[in-house]
């Protein structure tokens, strides 16, 4: 790991728990991994790794206060689906608080949770890897996922947008846009 990236581990280690530290750990690897599997610039994919959930700290409440504070504008999703908000608040705190001036690092982070249709293979090594790191707990078909990621992560890519918007629909919850125009991108090509 570079410095910068040991001073933002360092720094994250205070803030995060210990379980979504293990989760950003999972993920940065994760997207290591992947980065060597399809040729994508391993640092950068650490990079955004490690920084995807830096802003999933404190409370909803806390994490829409200081979106105010910064003036970062929310959609009418982000506010129904607060779990939604951690994803542009991290992008905002990786440029402005970590130094982190890459465009394509920023909008992996920004897009972890939705995806969108006609991502950069960063945005889904990112989207993936949070999905599919070593301790998620066991999910139906995330082994199918795992099993055809290294081959053809547009097609894990699919899995996971359909599994995602699924589980969220038969829960009763609502669905952000954004995660239905990934699936239906992805699902393009694909036999769900
Ligand atoms: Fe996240
Ligand atoms: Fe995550």
């Amino acid at each position: 790991m570079t410095e910068e990236l040991l001073k933002i581990r360092k720094d994250l280690s205070k803030k995060l728990k210990k379980e979504r530290l293990e989760h950003t750990t999972g993920v940065m690897y994760t997207a290591a991994s992947l980065a060597m599997c399809y040729h994508a610039d391993i640092q950068k994919a650490l990079t955004a790794g490690l920084l995807h959930d830096c802003a999933k700290y404190g409370s909803v409440k806390d994490q829409i206060r200081l979106c105010q504070k910064k003036e970062i504008p929310l959609t009418e999703s982000e506010t129904a689906m607060p779990a939604l908000i951690h994803a542009k608040l991290g992008a905002y705190l990786a440029q402005h608080e970590y130094g982190i001036k890459d465009r394509e690092i920023l909008d992996a982070i920004t897009y972890h949770t939705t995806g969108r249709p006609d991502m950069t293979m960063l945005e889904k090594i990112i989207y993936i890897a949070d999905y599919i790191e070593p301790n998620r707990k066991i999910i139906p078909g995330l082994e199918e996922i795992r099993g055809i990621v290294y081959q053809d992560i547009d097609r894990a890519v699919c899995l996971a947008a359909g599994r995602t918007v699924r589980y969220l629909r038969d829960g009763g919850k609502s669905v952000d846009p954004m995660s239905v125009s990934t699936y239906n991108f992805y699902k393009k090509d694909a036999t769900e």
